[in-house]
């Protein structure tokens, strides 16, 4: 569907052609006055320069030319304002276009284009702690959205699985255990099927190894160690392999719990088949060059106000870095998927590497020319007071114990209120828990820090997942106890708040083009924040049950049976559902 603004743009060109005057001065914004009416066009100011008159003067010709059946108030003000109010017949048969039409008249921008979303950036190994909930939950926002505007989205995990914190663990296992027949060169297998570590033991290992790595035999021992896996030594891959089998599990089992979920389990060691063509190419065509004993691909351009350092693409001692599997799971991606868009989210620490990343794979055609890359840099999440969030022992958190901090005090809250039925209370918490943590995250812009306060983001009043969440309970009583609904036509406003509610629901569109555009959840967040107060404010005003009039009656229910379905899409974008009862 076209949206409201573009309708009434044209409609307004036309009456400024119709007046004797250019249709380019003829666009229509949302006012900056709500109080004074809905939209507005200044056009007739600009127009008066050129046609050396009265601003006044065109604005009110140009009034005149408008059809009075769209709008319900159209005014030419001092000094040349055009201000309008819909009227209600526009407005009523708009929404009703929407409410009919699939995914209410979105226009679908991203139809026949692939994106690649990379989020989550779990490393194996290593338990998910804090700093990892950022790029699950705004990338999964972010993959939610393209893929509604019409994208084929493929959300890609792109594990950390092939650096040097295998090879520590390798060097811990075998201070450990040199026994084990991994280590044994003359070994010919078949390896045990079983792990010799378990996961919690595996959680043990790896934060020993990384503590030793300033002893510089076993760092040496670790390199090693990296250096033979990468060249595929049979006893090391099979050590990788149970790593992976032990930790994958654990990561998907907390991705679950977010309902955060991958098309793609790639990590970087897929990228590594990769790497030498790759950089034979790349040496070869003049794009890599020695520098130091290293190769690298030099990025800076003549623009640059800050130095930009040259890709390192392998290192002087024959080793690939965290750039080289990045640039090379860029040919594996244009290959598998050639998609229009692959967009990074990761912790916005993160900026030059991208930078350095995006502008090698464009300048060497690995990418090419027309594909989009977006890095979407997120920042910190603090404690409530500020600080970097640290356990009591001043560890780091686990993402784990943070869902389940909220969870408990969301279920205390729960039970306490005896919201839901005992066998209901599990269900009805897991949904408020997560749609505190996510909006509470995901309200904020990506790239600003900030502070993480559960009692906040788990109230039931104010800007938080949970408002939004009883907003939605609220109409979904409403409509439980009237009824069959969903067959009611929309019906002209019937008061000030239901005329409210009525141009909120005609943002929907335009909100998730700009939320789409800037790459931000937060204006998802707050669009629902806006349509839920203009819900909560309709309710309050109007006697929706108790109306005695049947049409009346009927109009409302339809009109807040709309605004349950866009509220239940938009919080679906952002990752989390509404239970039955709050
Ligand atoms: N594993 C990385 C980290 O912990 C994040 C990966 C992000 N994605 C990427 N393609 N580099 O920093």
């Amino acid at each position: 569907m076209e949206k409201i603004l573009d309708i009434i743009t044209a409609k307004m060109q036309q009456a400024f052609v119709d007046a004797g005057y250019e249709a380019s001065f003829g666009r229509v914004t949302v006012s900056n006055r709500p109080d004074l009416c809905e939209y507005q066009c200044n056009g007739a100011l600009a127009a008066a320069k050129q046609y050396k008159c009265a601003p006044i003067m065109i604005a009110k010709a140009v009034a005149e030319k408008l059809d009075a059946n769209d709008y319900s108030m159209v005014e030419a003000v001092m000094p040349g304002f055009i201000n309008l109010k819909l009227s209600d017949s526009f407005l009523r048969s708009y929404l009703e276009g929407m409410r009919t039409a699939a995914d209410f008249g979105v226009s679908k921008v991203g139809e026949g284009k692939t994106i690649v979303v990379d989020y989550g950036g779990a490393n194996v190994a290593k338990p998910l702690h804090i700093g990892h909930l950022r790029p699950a939950i705004i990338g999964e926002a972010l993959k939610r959205l393209h893929s509604f505007m019409g994208y084929n989205t493929i959300g890609d995990v792109h594990l950390g699985d092939w650096g040097l914190q295998m090879g520590l663990i390798i060097a811990e296992l075998h201070e450990r255990q040199p026994d084990l027949p991994y280590f044994d060169e003359n070994y010919t297998g078949p390896y045990p099927a079983e792990s010799p570590f378990t996961l919690s033991e595996l959680e043990e290992i790896y934060p020993t190894a990384s503590s030793k790595k300033k002893d510089p035999e076993f760092a040496e021992k670790a390199h090693i160690a990296t250096f033979e896996l990468q060249q595929g030594r049979p006893g090391y891959r099979a050590i990788w392999d149970h790593i992976m089998g032990v930790s994958l599990p654990d990561l998907r089992r907390i991705y679950d719990k977010l309902d955060v979920h991958f098309e793609k389990w790639l990590g970087e060691s897929d990228a590594d088949p990769y790497i030498p063509a790759m950089v034979e190419d790349l040496k070869a065509r003049g794009f890599a060059v020695q520098s130091e004993g290293a190769w690298v691909i030099p990025v800076a351009e003549e623009t640059d106000k800050k130095e930009v350092p040259p890709m390192i693409l392998i290192k002087s001692d024959g080793s690939a870095i965290y750039a080289t599997t990045d640039l090379a799971t860029m040919v594996q991606r244009m290959e598998d998927w050639k998609p229009e868009k692959m967009l990074y989210v990761t912790d916005k620490r993160q900026n030059l590497h991208f930078e350095q990343v995006f502008r090698a794979a464009k300048k060497s055609g690995i990418v090419s020319a027309d594909t989009e890359l977006a890095h979407v840099g997120h920042g910190t999440m603090n404690g409530k007071d500020g600080k970097p969030f640290k356990t009591r022992d001043g560890g780091t958190l686990r993402l784990e114990q943070l869902i389940a901090d909220m969870t408990d005090f969301v279920r205390a809250k729960v039970v306490e209120n005896k919201i839901v039925g005992e066998n209901e209370v599990e269900d009805t918490t897991a949904k408020i828990a997560l749609a505190a943590l996510k909006y509470g995250d995901l309200s904020n812009q990506p790239t600003k820090d900030y502070n993480f306060d559960l009692e906040r983001f788990a109230a039931f009043e104010g800007n938080t997942g949970p408002y939004i969440l009883y907003t939605i309970v609220r109409i979904k009583s409403i409509l439980a106890k009237y009824g069959a609904w969903e067959h009611l036509p929309i019906a002209v406003p019937a008061n000030p708040f239901a005329k409210d509610l009525m141009l909120s629901l005609t943002k929907f569109g335009p909100s998730m083009e700009s939320a789409l555009n800037a790459a931000a959840p937060n204006l998802v967040c707050a669009y629902i924040y806006e349509l839920a107060g203009a819900v909560n404010k309709f309710y309050h005003e109007t006697r929706i049950l108790g109306e005695e009039n049947e049409e009346l009656k009927a109009g409302y229910i339809a009109l807040i049976g709309l605004a349950k379905r866009i509220l239940e899409t938009c919080i679906h974008i952002l990752g989390f559902e509404a239970p039955e009862k709050m």
